[in-house]
């Protein structure tokens, strides 16, 4: 055991305080497919990273952990689109009912294998390799926390997206390149700022917390 006491300061670094993360922490186009109607949404960081595409993504807690944890609040009707990973990802409704979707095939997106409807306090936790997409089907902004299996952000392609997303994120100058970083349109922060606002605006809207 190590000898070396831990402080408050330290302490409070480990901490996230929901109220400020929202305030300081949201990536708005974290994923080439964050752009794509249907999959609008802002990604948080709370301890590593959440397979982020988009470098400028910061966590909350930096210290080292074994797993990583993310948030994600999406519209009415979005969520991530079919992608998967090599690595285990859990994922926990907060608020609104999500809908799950798989396949073991990635063009099977809209005639998935098998679905499951998640309301706040039910967990899924997918397997490395099944293709997934998740929607929140609630009329109101939905939160939903994520827990990742410990893995190396931008050494490979994370995620890996079904081929037509990939086609459709091309077509708004979104890419990711083999190390799983995203090559981004010329226009990207003035996008990247637009959908901050319309995710911020249906936040007022909606009178989220
Ligand atoms: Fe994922």
């Amino acid at each position: 055991m190590l000898d070396q006491k831990i402080t408050n300061e330290d302490m409070q670094k480990r901490i996230m305080r929901f109220k400020e993360m929202k305030k300081t922490h949201g990536v708005p186009l974290m994923f080439i497919d964050s752009i794509l109607p249907g999959h609008h949404r802002m990604n948080y960081a709370v301890i590593g990273d959440t397979a982020s595409e988009d470098t400028e993504y910061k966590p909350v807690i930096t210290a080292p952990h074994r797993f990583q944890i993310g948030m994600v609040k999406a519209p009415p009707g979005n969520g991530p689109a079919f992608h998967t990973h090599d690595y285990i990802e859990a994922f926990m409704p907060l608020s609104g009912r999500w809908r799950f979707y798989w396949a073991n095939d990635p063009e099977r997106a809209d005639n998935p294998e098998g679905e499951a409807i998640l309301e706040p306090w039910d967990l899924i936790s997918l397997p490395p390799k099944l293709w997934r997409g998740f929607e929140n089907i609630s009329d109101e902004d939905a939160w939903i926390l994520g827990i990742l299996e410990e893995h190396t952000a931008f050494v490979s392609k994370d995620p890996y997206w079904a081929p037509q997303i990939i086609e459709q994120a091309k077509a708004y100058g979104f890419e990711a390149d083999e190390t799983g970083r995203m090559i981004k349109p010329a226009n990207f922060e003035e996008l990247r700022e637009r959908m901050r606002v319309q995710l911020e605006v249906q936040r007022l809207v909606s009178n989220e917390i």
